[in-house]
């Protein structure tokens, strides 16, 4: 099984973003196999640490790197991505000449309680990581609107229309995994 490494856009403990990971998970575990990756320990990016990164950040890329994909789930801020997933995305991208993104496949997904929500943070994140060079699948677009009921605090989508949208969308996305390896 493909193997992905999940990362969240949020650090905060009862994050939307987080279930809705952990939803894409729990409809596909027949065919990835998933590590979230932990970012609540990463500094702020300094590129004087270039040649000797924080820990937390060297099993960031360990993580990415040993990943045949990357799922980005994450909230919009201010209509842009996340303060702490851009910093993840440029530690991810350095030092020159080892950007631990390039050739990847990926996928981006996002939920708001705002009808319109995530479409533009996830706008500019694709417009960054095709920059590092991922090659990330473009349908479908993955904009949940967060209501309360339906995915749980553990993942289980209890909504029967939105476990199927996310099942459709992981198969849609394992497939173009496997077309790009
Ligand atoms: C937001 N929120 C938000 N929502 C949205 O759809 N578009 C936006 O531009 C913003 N901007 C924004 C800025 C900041 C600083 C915060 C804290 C929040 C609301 C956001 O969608 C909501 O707080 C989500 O619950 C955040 O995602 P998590 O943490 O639940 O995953």
């Amino acid at each position: 099984m493909p193997k992905v490494a999940v990362i969240v856009g949020s650090l905060r403990k009862e994050s939307f973003n987080k279930k809705l990971a952990k939803a894409c998970a729990a409809v596909a575990g027949d065919l990835f196999s998933f590590t979230f990756v932990d970012i609540s320990e990463i500094p702020p990016y300094n590129q004087d640490q270039d040649n000797n990164m924080p820990a937390p950040v060297l099993r960031m890329k360990e993580t990415v790197a040993a990943a045949d994909a990357v799922l980005f789930v994450t909230p919009e801020y201010n209509r842009s991505v996340p303060g702490v997933l851009k910093n993840v995305v440029d530690w991810g991208s350095r030092p020159y000449g080892q950007n631990v993104w390039g050739g990847k496949p990926a996928a981006v997904a996002g939920t708001s309680p705002s009808a319109a929500g995530t479409a533009v943070a996830q706008s500019h994140l694709r417009s960054i990581l095709t920059m590092l060079g991922m090659a990330l699948i473009s349908q479908p677009e993955v904009y949940i609107t967060e209501r309360p009921g339906i995915i749980a605090e553990d993942g289980t989508v209890t909504d029967e229309s939105t476990k199927k949208f996310l099942r459709d969308f992981m198969s849609r996305f394992e497939a173009w995994v496997r077309r790009t390896q």
